[in-house]
């Protein structure tokens, strides 16, 4: 599907409103001479929509809250406020059995595939199981399913036999990417899926992504920290910084408009993203900086007003949404 065919106002498969997830200071002894906060916000006030079939990047450095978001939308952190809307259902507080019943519409891909295989269990069993668990065949069609997504990942079906240790990392992430997809999931979020593999691999999982996503038109939401990668998977771009969701908008436009200041830095920095804070200046601290824009510390652009409070997400047209009371400066 190409980008101008996801329609923005077409119904989201899933919409995040005002989302905060707060988590307990991991206290060091510094920050305890300190005082100061015992919780922190590691998601603040993050809006924003998955569309249909679209493949949307979640961007920022290490620690900027791309995990926590990925977990949050599938539901594995409460969240503190905000809503979470899958399709037309409120899913924010959902418990039981109904939050069992949606889990297989929504499935994750996380970045070390062996941490989400059972080492003594064959492919098979780790494919067999999620079929079983949620009833979804009769068991005299479990293989038959498995087979045809082992075919699908570009596995000989014959690795069903096989444990994980007999199997490369890249081998590893397909039988994982098999089996968020054995469910005949609406949204897929994959966090960070290629950056523990060997580079060689990383173009060939990319695209198996890419294929796969074109052909079943499932939403993707695909956590980054590579600009690169973004730009060559991704429809959209959402970019963040220390919990906030500061731009975000198709990727033509991330790239050729980027209005936030942070932004424009990734962008400047696009060769080393990754290694390392790409800025000067202090990184927001969460327990002592309360107030103002989170990126002040280490904006170009900063004025006295950026102090008084974070700015809100504003339209500038474009379907590109941004976070700066400054941004006017940088749209020449
Ligand atoms: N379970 C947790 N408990 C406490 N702090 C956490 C937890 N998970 C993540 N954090 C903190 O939340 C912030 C965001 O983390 P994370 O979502 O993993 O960022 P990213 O994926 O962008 O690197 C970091 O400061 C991290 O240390
Ligand atoms: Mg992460």
């Amino acid at each position: 599907m190409s980008p101008t065919q996801h329609a923005v106002d077409a119904p989201s498969v899933m919409a995040v409103d005002g989302l905060v997830i707060r988590f307990a200071l991991r206290r060091g002894i510094g920050a305890m001479l300190r005082g100061g906060a015992s919780h922190f916000n590691a998601v603040d006030q993050v809006s924003f929509a998955v569309r249909p079939g679209e493949v949307l990047g979640l961007v920022g450095e290490s620690g900027s809250g791309k995990t926590t978001i990925g977990k949050a939308m599938l539901r594995l952190y409460e969240p503190k406020e905000g809503s979470i809307r899958y399709r037309h259902q409120d899913i924010t507080h959902l418990g039981g059995k109904a939050l069992r019943d949606i889990r297989p519409h929504l499935q994750m891909v996380f970045q070390d595939p062996l941490s989400s295989l059972n080492p003594r269990h064959s492919i098979r069993t780790a494919l067999a199981t999620p079929l079983l668990v949620h009833d979804r065949v009769h068991p005299d069609q479990v293989d038959g399913r498995i087979d045809n997504i082992l075919r699908q990942v570009g596995l000989p079906v014959a690795f069903k036999h096989r444990f994980p240790h007999e199997m490369s990392g890249g081998q590893l992430q397909r039988v994982a990417i098999g089996r968020a997809l054995i469910l005949d999931p609406s949204l897929i979020v994959a966090d960070e899926p290629v950056s523990k593999l060997d580079v060689s691999v990383r173009a060939k999982i990319l695209n198996l992504f890419k294929d796969i996503q074109a052909r079943l038109g499932i939403a993707l939401v695909f956590i980054t920290h590579d600009l690169r990668v973004a730009r060559y998977l991704c429809d959209r771009i959402a970019v963040m910084y220390f919990g906030k969701l500061v731009e975000v908008a198709p990727t033509r436009e991330i790239f050729t408009r980027p209005y936030h200041p942070y932004t424009r830095a990734l962008l400047g920095t696009i060769q080393n993203v990754g290694s390392g804070p790409p800025l000067a200046g202090e990184a927001f601290n969460p327990t002592t900086d309360r107030q103002g824009c989170r990126f002040y510390s280490r904006c170009p652009m900063r004025k006295d007003s950026c102090l008084h409070s974070h700015p809100p997400m504003e339209s500038v047209g474009n379907d590109h949404r941004i976070a700066c009371y400054e941004w006017r400066s940088a749209a020449i």
